[in-house]
């Protein structure tokens, strides 16, 4: 149901893959609550996967852009412009990849290479958009630019790997460029931390499955969807949280504040052996 809480606005997606993409249910959210928007993803990306479809559905253009390129992003945002009919209100910067823990190298045995790469993709380019948007006096007003980020920017995940430093310096960002941006330009910058979900990313991690449960055992209100946090990202863009800015905003079914829950303790209670490797050495922590 639309209560057109984005009539009338211009906004920009980056990272819809399928389906299952979080930036797919905001794109398709977004336009039901009567924004227009435009769609970027990498041009492999546009080449292989769905966008296209998603494209026709929501009447909106494909601009392919490698987020690590501020030449891209230049392109995206000026044609934004252009092709919206004037500044942009939201962005939703939906972006993540980690080369090694694609490669399988663990925290302890990283290829520098593919550090580099991860902080990149999946930190870096949030302030490479932000700096060209602002170049550009792209963004209007009171916009609101979103990125998406996860609790292992806080606290240690096993297999989440180096991940975890790229989505620290994703909020970071979003706390140092939200005091200038929106100091001088009244932007505001947030980060929403989603529980974890089924996506073509989150089936990376290690032992998502796993995890999956856990998390939504811990949850006082079980694990957010993507259908979820795109209600979320909505209410992030709309005017009803204009003065929302510079902040980590947990969207996890309250995981973030347990300890151990009931439904998390009865799991663990079905076994209490020692967890060993295969030589029978006990693995502590
Ligand atoms: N799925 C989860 O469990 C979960 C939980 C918390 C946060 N997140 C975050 O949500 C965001 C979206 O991920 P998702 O789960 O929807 O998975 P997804 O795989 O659908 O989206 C990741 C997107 O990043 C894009 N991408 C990768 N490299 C790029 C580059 N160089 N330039 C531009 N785009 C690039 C991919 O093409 C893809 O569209 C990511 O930042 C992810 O870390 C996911």
């Amino acid at each position: 149901m639309s209560h057109n809480l984005l009539k009338g606005k211009r906004g920009i997606i980056f990272g819809a893959l399928n389906e299952m993409s979080i930036a797919w249910k905001v794109a398709e959210k977004a336009v039901e609550e009567g924004a227009t928007i435009t769609l970027s993803n990498t041009p492999i990306a546009v080449r292989m996967g769905e966008i296209d479809a998603l494209a026709q559905k929501l009447h909106a253009e494909v601009i392919p852009a490698d987020a690590t390129s501020v030449e891209d992003l230049q392109t995206v945002f000026s044609q934004s412009v252009d092709i919206l009919g004037g500044p942009i209100d939201f962005v939703l910067h939906s972006i993540g990849m980690s080369p090694n823990v694609r490669k399988k190298r663990t925290y302890d045995d990283l290829d520098y290479d593919m550090l580099s790469k991860t902080l990149d993709i999946s930190a870096i380019s949030f302030h490479k958009m932000l700096q060209v948007a602002k170049k550009q006096n792209a963004i209007a007003e009171f916009g609101s630019i979103v990125a998406l980020t996860y609790v292992a920017a806080q606290r240690t995940f096993f297999g989440y790997n180096d991940m975890a430093d790229a989505k620290s310096l994703l909020e970071s960002i979003t706390r140092s460029f939200g005091y200038i941006y929106g100091r001088e330009k009244n932007v505001r910058i947030n980060t929403i931390s989603q529980s974890p979900t089924v996506t073509t990313a989150g089936s990376g991690v290690k032992g998502m499955e796993h995890l999956l449960d856990f998390s939504d055992k811990m949850s006082p209100l079980g694990n957010a969807t993507a259908d979820e946090c795109a209600d979320y990202c909505i209410s992030l863009f709309s005017d009803l949280t204009r003065k929302v800015t510079m902040q980590n905003l947990f969207h996890d079914g309250g995981f973030s504040s347990m300890g151990m829950s009931l439904r998390a303790m009865n799991q663990y209670s079905k076994g209490l052996e020692e967890f060993c490797d295969e030589n029978g050495n006990i693995i502590y922590g």
